[in-house]
C-alpha cells in the first residue's frame, strides 16, 4: 500500500471512481488536484501534469480559461438554471442560432441532454420512434461497427462493442448487428489511405441489405473509433454509408462525441467526408470542458414526424432535469464564438503538422511502435511486440497503463487504451510543450521496456 494524505485516504473512504478497479488506489492513489490553468494540473503537494489528454476528451482552451471564467460567472449571476419544459432563456436560443450554422447541412433542431450517452439514447428513441409512427413498424434494430463505443448506458452499450464495458451487461442489452468495420493499421485488402476505396465497406453493404427492413439506424463513430484506440479510418467509408442509408431508408446517426469541435481538424468530422447525416450527437468539447452538456440535432424532417396534435401521441418523452441548462448553453455560445473569433481551426491545422512531424521523427524505427496515426489534433502510438508480424503484448500485461504510470512520474497525464497511447491534448499547447510531451511519452516508453527486459 503506497503512503497516501489525509486527502487521499479521505477520497477513498467515500469515492467509488469511474472507468476504474479500485484496488489499483492501493497502488496508485488518487491524484487530488488543486487547481488547473491552461495545459496544466497541479496537485496537492505542488506537482504539476501536463493535460495531455484534455482530461477525457472534453477540454479544449485550456483549464480555467480566463474568458470562459467570465461568462459562467455572469451566466450564474442572472440565471442558473429554469425548468425547459415551457420555459426556455437567451444562450439556449442563441445556442441554436450558432450551432445550426456550424453543423453538417440539414441538421436544423436541437434536443438538450446532459452527458454523450444519453445523447445515444435519444438518437436511438428518436430514429425507433419515427420509424414507428411513419408506419415502418418492422424497423426495431440497429446496426452498428465492431470495436466501436458510444457510452455506457444500457442503450449506449447495445450499439458498442468494446467487450470490457460490455460483457457483464450482455443479459440486460438487446445488441445492435455488430459490422466489422475498417481496420487501417492491420488492413485486410493491404491497403492504405492514398490507395483504398473503402473495401471493408462491402460488410456494411451487405448488414444493410439483408436487414435494413428491420434496420432504424446505423449508428457509427465518424472517421475515428476513439476508445478502441484512436483507430482512424477513411472518410470514402462514410460517404458509401451516407449513400446507401439513403437509398435503403435507414437513419445515419454520427456520434460525434469525442471528434466534434475541431479534434480532427474541421469543426466536426463528417465534413471530411462532405456529408450530412440525419441525427449528430455532440458533447465533451461543446461546452470547452466546463459542464456535462450534450446536444442530439435532427433534420427538419425528423422533427416533424414528432409534431402532432396532444393526443395522436407523438410527443418525444425524453427528460432530464438540467436539460438545457443555462450555464451550459452560454459556455457553449462562447466555445462557438472563440472557434471563430480566434481561428481555432487554423490553430490545430498549424499544432498538428508540427506534432505529427515531430512524432514521426521520434518514433521513427522504434522496434515496438507499430504505427503512429494523426488526423488534426489526435495522434495515437500502437505499441507492439514485434513490428513485422503486428503482434500486440497481450492485454494481461497492462502496458499502456504502467507507462501512464511512468508518464505520470514525469509530469504528462497520458491515459492509454489497451497498447495505444495518444495524444489529445487542448488547442492552447504550445510547440515546446508539445515537444515536452513527446519526451516525456519517449522516456516512459524506454523506461517501461528497459524495466520489462530486466
Ligand atoms: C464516441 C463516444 N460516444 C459517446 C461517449 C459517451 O460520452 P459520455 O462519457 O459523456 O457519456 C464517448 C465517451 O468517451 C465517446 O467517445
Amino acid at each position: 500500500m503506497t503512503k497516501m494524505s489525509d486527502l487521499q485516504k479521505k477520497d477513498l473512504e467515500y469515492i467509488f471512481h469511474p472507468c476504474s478497479q479500485m484496488k489499483d488506489y492501493e497502488d496508485l492513489p488518487p491524484i487530488v488536484i488543486t487547481e488547473g490553468k491552461g495545459l496544466y494540473l497541479k496537485d496537492e503537494f505542488g506537482n504539476t501534469y501536463m493535460d495531455c489528454v484534455s482530461s477525457w476528451w472534453v477540454n479544449l482552451f485550456g483549464h480555467s480559461n480566463d474568458r470562459i471564467n467570465k461568462v459562467l460567472y455572469d451566466q450564474a449571476k442572472s440565471l442558473e438554471h429554469v425548468i425547459f419544459a415551457n420555459f426556455t432563456h437567451k444562450p439556449a436560443i442563441e445556442l441554436g442560432e450558432l450551432l445550426t450554422e456550424v453543423v453538417p447541412k440539414g441538421l436544423t433542431k436541437l434536443f438538450f441532454t446532459d452527458n454523450g450517452a444519453s445523447s445515444i439514447e435519444v438518437s436511438l428513441k428518436l430514429s425507433f420512434q419515427y420509424y414507428q409512427q411513419a408506419g415502418f413498424t418492422k424497423k426495431k434494430k440497429f446496426i452498428s461497427l465492431a470495436n466501436g463505443y458510444h457510452g455506457e448506458t444500457i442503450g449506449a452499450l447495445a450499439v458498442g462493442d468494446v467487450d470490457i464495458f460490455t460483457e457483464t451487461y450482455r443479459p440486460l442489452i438487446k445488441e445492435s448487428i455488430k459490422v466489422q468495420g475498417p481496420n487501417c493499421f492491420n488492413c485486410p485488402y493491404k491497403l492504405n489511405f492514398e490507395n483504398c476505396d473503402a473495401e471493408c465497406f462491402i460488410h456494411m453493404e451487405k448488414a444493410l441489405e439483408t436487414h435494413h427492413e428491420e434496420v432504424a439506424a446505423v449508428v457509427v463513430e465518424p472517421l475515428v473509433q476513439g476508445v478502441a484506440g484512436m483507430r482512424i479510418y477513411s472518410p470514402k467509408y462514410l460517404i458509401k454509408l451516407r449513400e446507401l442509408t439513403k437509398k435503403l431508408n435507414v437513419h445515419f446517426i454520427a456520434d460525434e462525441i469525442a471528434v466534434g469541435f475541431g479534434r480532427t481538424g474541421k469543426m466536426f468530422a463528417c465534413e471530411h467526408a462532405g456529408i450530412s447525416p440525419d441525427i449528430m450527437c455532440i458533447g465533451k468539447g461543446l461546452t470547452s470542458g466546463y459542464f456535462p452538456m450534450s446536444i442530439v440535432l435532427m433534420t427538419e424532417d425528423i422533427y416533424k414526424a414528432f409534431y402532432a396534435d396532444y393526443f395522436e401521441g407523438k410527443s418525444f418523452l425524453h427528460s432530464h432535469s438540467y436539460s438545457g441548462n443555462p450555464l451550459g448553453c452560454r459556455l457553449a455560445v462562447e466555445t462557438l464564438k472563440i472557434f471563430k473569433e480566434e481561428n481555432i481551426l487554423q490553430t490545430i491545422e498549424k499544432k498538428g503538422n508540427y506534432l505529427r512531424n515531430k512524432a514521426i521523427q521520434l518514433f521513427k524505427d522504434h522496434p515496438n511502435i507499430g504505427e503512429y496515426r494523426q488526423i488534426g489534433l489526435i495522434g495515437a502510438f500502437e505499441f507492439v511486440k514485434n513490428k513485422e508480424t503486428k503482434e500486440l503484448f497481450p492485454a494481461t500485461d497492462r502496458v499502456g497503463y504502467e507507462i501512464y504510470k511512468i508518464a505520470l512520474k514525469k509530469g504528462a497525464l497520458l491515459r492509454p487504451l489497451g497498447n495505444v497511447i495518444y495524444f489529445m491534448p487542448p488547442y492552447v499547447i504550445t510547440e515546446e510543450e508539445i515537444d515536452k510531451m513527446l519526451e516525456i511519452c519517449k522516456e516512459s516508453v524506454e523506461e517501461y521496456l528497459d524495466q520489462r527486459n530486466k
